[in-house]
């Protein structure tokens, strides 16, 4: 049961094979390939002198979890705002879908189907649940349903009641969240995220504060958003919950690509372990 079909695309690109790389456009096949959901081609970016990302290249195909793991200070959330347009790279491109987004503002890139949680809460604590998704569904809605379907308001909200399905949360529609827990706000806002129809989500840390149950919710709700298309990359230090779910694993180490690979590969791969891994086990 697709929920999102990708702007342009016919077809999703290859779900499962290695897709992450460091280039991005190669496939074996005759067949034109499509781009990847999103790509970023050596982009580098500078606080003053603090260099956070250094010609930083890879790919995140649809329909499939791709991890972006790394130490504190790596320079994660960092790409993320140069993705979805909240700081401006220094060099480089970012391309959505195969356009060109490396200069657009970041309410086109929601548009074209780019969405995001925040490793700091962005919430309106004084908002209801509901109200919440609904900001995003309302937002989303005018342009791409309402007119076709001349339903003004039943759109949105059977988005929210549909979002709020989705990540569990039906119950609790109604309370406000700064009540909830950190796991439950969290949640939220990834619901809010959807409420947008995003085709390439990117999560910053969505399981941080979430119990074990919570964490087991997310996985699964994770990995049907990818079986449904969508191009998710994940921000986790959960590496259980990344090696789990995800296909393919980007490892950022002081702004650049470390190595990347299937979880497996990555385990193993010294360098990370002695970077980032540490005393996880290696299977
Ligand atoms: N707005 C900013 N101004 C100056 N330096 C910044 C800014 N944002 C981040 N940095 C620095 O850039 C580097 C990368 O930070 P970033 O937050 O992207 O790392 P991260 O991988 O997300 O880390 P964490 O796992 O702790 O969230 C760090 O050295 C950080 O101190
Ligand atoms: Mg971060």
């Amino acid at each position: 049961m697709p929920m999102v079909e990708p702007p342009d695309l016919a077809a999703s690109s290859s779900a499962g094979d290695s897709g992450v790389s460091s280039g991005g456009d190669e496939h074996e096949r005759g067949a034109p390939a499509s781009p990847p959901a999103l790509e970023l081609r050596g982009v580098s970016l500078a606080y003053g002198g603090l260099v956070a990302l250094s010609s930083v290249s890879l790919s995140v195909p649809a329909g499939q979890v791709t991890g972006l793991i790394g130490p504190n200070g790596a320079g994660k959330t960092s790409l993320y705002d140069v993705v979805t347009g909240l700081t401006r790279p220094s060099a480089g491109r970012v391309l959505l879908h195969g356009h060109d987004i490396t200069r657009s503002r970041p309410a086109r890139r929601a548009r074209l189907g780019l969405g995001r949680t925040f490793q700091r809460l962005e919430l309106f604590s004084s908002l209801s649940v509901r109200d919440n998704i609904a900001v995003a569904a309302e937002a989303a809605y005018p342009l791409q349903l309402r007119r076709v379907r001349r339903r003004p308001h039943s759109d949105a909200s059977e988005a929210v009641a549909g979002q709020l399905e989705r990540v569990g949360l039906a119950d609790h529609a109604s309370v406000r969240v700064d009540t909830l827990s950190t796991g439950m706000a969290r949640l939220v806002e990834v619901a809010r995220a959807l409420a947008a129809r995003p085709t390439v989500l990117l999560l910053d840390e969505p399981a941080s504060g979430l119990d074990s149950g919570e964490t087991d919710q997310l996985a699964g709700l994770l990995v049907d958003l990818a079986a449904g298309g969508i191009a998710v990359l994940l921000v986790e230090h959960d590496v259980e919950l990344v090696m789990r779910i995800c296909s393919d694993v980007v490892v950022l180490d002081r702004g650049s690509v470390l190595a990347s690979g299937t979880p497996a590969t990555i385990r193993q791969q010294r360098e990370v372990r002695d970077a980032y891994l540490g005393q996880l086990a290696v299977s």
